[in-house]
């Protein structure tokens, strides 16, 4: 039997390299011809979350836990660093210092904010101390569900304005999940009272839904743009990117419904 520490540790880390080095890409794609430095920067990152994500997929689930624990912090201490040039760049561009690049604010505070939930995943890890499952519940859908309204928006800002009816569907999404987080606070501020089985099963049932129709869209959108059917600036790899991401959020959902469905079922065998 594998062990859950490794199996939890490379799993995070093959899945968020992957998504560091794409967002290195994504910055870079973003930055003008002269911002040659800055260009330096996101290639080094790019290829420093090359080398960590091949060599998560090297090490084996049977790997010797300690040898996980140091490669955990080794990638901690990249996190930490795209962290802190992400925020370098979202403070470069709110100071209106890189006129006439393409990165949002929001796409760059977005990446950060990515950033820093798999380097707190790491430090839980390294610390043996997952939160307990219903404050997960609620704190990874907060993460997420904004996480899916942001790239909402960001699809319906980088399709050519000329797609209305795809501009409209994903101002729709982004308003349904603008929702769907503020929901999320309320069930977040009326914690702990508000951790009950039914309304965490209803909660996770409500957004599975919203979350696997927004998947659908951007798989669409991903095929689309892959046979060059639809007109925007959406790199294909950026839609492919933010179809994995709702797909992770889909995977996290079924991991909580399950427990749930566990501990009712234990519940009842006590009653
Ligand atoms: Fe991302
Ligand atoms: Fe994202």
């Amino acid at each position: 039997m594998p062990d859950v520490f490794v199996s939890r540790s490379l799993d995070e880390i093959r899945f968020w390299s992957r998504i560091m080095k794409e967002h290195s890409l994504f910055l870079k794609l973003g930055f003008r011809c002269e911002d040659t430095q800055l260009i330096n920067e996101a290639n080094h990152f790019y290829a420093v979350f090359e080398s960590i994500e091949n060599k998560s997929n090297t090490l084996p689930l049977n790997s010797d836990p300690q040898v996980i624990r140091k490669f955990n912090s080794d990638v901690h201490i990249a996190v930490s660093h795209i962290w802190s040039f992400k925020r370098k760049i979202l403070g470069l561009i709110l100071r209106c210092q890189l006129p006439g690049a393409n990165n949002f604010p929001l796409l760059v505070d977005h990446t950060s904010r990515e950033a820093n939930y798999f380097r707190n995943r790491l430090e839980q890890l390294n610390a043996g101390k997952l939160e307990p499952v219903h404050d997960a519940i609620i704190d990874e859908n907060v993460f997420f569900l904004r996480i899916m309204a942001d790239h909402a928006k960001f699809i319906g800002h980088l399709l050519d304005p000329s797609e209305r009816k795809l501009v409209d569907q994903a101002r729709g999404f982004s308003n349904d999940f603008d929702q769907l987080l503020f929901q999320a606070k309320d069930l977040e501020s009326m914690r702990p009272q508000s951790q009950t089985n039914p309304l965490m099963n209803q909660f996770l049932d409500q957004n599975k839904v919203s979350v696997a129709s927004l998947r659908d869209f951007k798989k669409t959108a991903r095929d689309l743009i892959n046979a060059c059917k639809i007109k925007s600036i959406i790199h294909p790899l950026l839609a492919d990117h933010v179809f994995r991401e709702a797909e992770r959020f889909l995977a996290i959902i079924d991991q909580f419904e399950l427990h749930l469905t566990i501990e009712n079922k234990a519940a009842k065998m006590v009653r």
